[in-house]
């Protein structure tokens, strides 16, 4: 049977996880967060002591690392395992997401990583979120999504999340935080963020999270049934 697969790209703190787990669960699809495979490869270099810029030194530690996904079947939430340790809670430290970034850069970790993405999307129908998906991942989605918003807006909302987590955090580094990573993620050579040419442009920046999933769900239902 032929999966249908839902790919969300944009940049951080567009509301892409928030969005696309529940899109995914109002469809009865499985959500992957993308965005956690790379965390949880930039947290095993960093216990490793090996710096996220090091892109041989990170590539040479690839294969200790063993990276899975495991569903929690009470609440479908995707839970990151890093060599038998669920690391879900220590990869949303604020610091691996600067790492994440710097890491998802090296030509050998995207790699390492794509059919780990592809094998969930041939086994199950999905709403898969990243930044890439639409364009290099699963370019044969059935419907692309290019989930945006103003820097502004998406640094109020990853500065209220972190303060609701209890995480120390300064609006303006915040802000300047998501505007240095905007330029790492769009300007790197391999798998850039951006948007693919048949995706659906939904951007949140006036739009309430009840409004973005109605875009969405918009986009999910039209796109599937063609
Ligand atoms: O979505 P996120 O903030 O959790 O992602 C963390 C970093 O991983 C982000 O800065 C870019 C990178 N990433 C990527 O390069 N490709 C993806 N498909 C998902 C994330």
């Amino acid at each position: 049977m032929k999966h249908i697969s839902v790919a969300i790209d944009g940049p951080s703190g567009a509301g892409k996880s928030t969005l696309a787990r529940r899109a995914a669960a109002e469809m009865g699809y499985l959500y992957v967060d993308t965005g956690a495979i790379y965390r949880t490869v930039a947290l095993g270099a960093l216990r490793r002591g090996v710096a996220p810029t090091d892109a041989e030194a990170v590539e040479s530690i690839l294969s200790d690392l063993d990276i899975r996904l495991a569903y929690n079947p009470e609440d479908g939430l995707q839970h990151m395992h890093l060599n038998g340790e669920d690391v879900t809670e220590e990869i949303r430290l604020h610091e691996i997401s600067q790492h994440a970034s710097k890491i998802s850069a090296i030509p050998g970790v995207r790699a390492f990583l794509l059919e780990l993405q592809r094998d969930l999307a041939r086994n199950h129908d999905v709403v898969m979120d990243g930044r890439d998906i639409g364009t290099v991942v699963l370019p044969q989605a059935q419907v692309k999504i290019f989930l945006t918003a103003s820097a502004q807006a998406r640094a109020q909302r990853r500065f209220l999340e972190l303060q609701q987590r209890g995480q120390q955090a300064d609006f303006d580094t915040v802000l300047r935080d998501i505007v240095l990573r905007d330029e790492q993620d769009s300007n790197r050579p391999i798998a850039p963020l951006r948007r693919a040419e048949d995706a659906v442009l939904v951007d949140t920046t006036h739009l309430d999270l009840e409004q973005s999933l109605q875009a969405i769900l918009t986009a999910i239902r039209g796109g599937d049934r063609e």
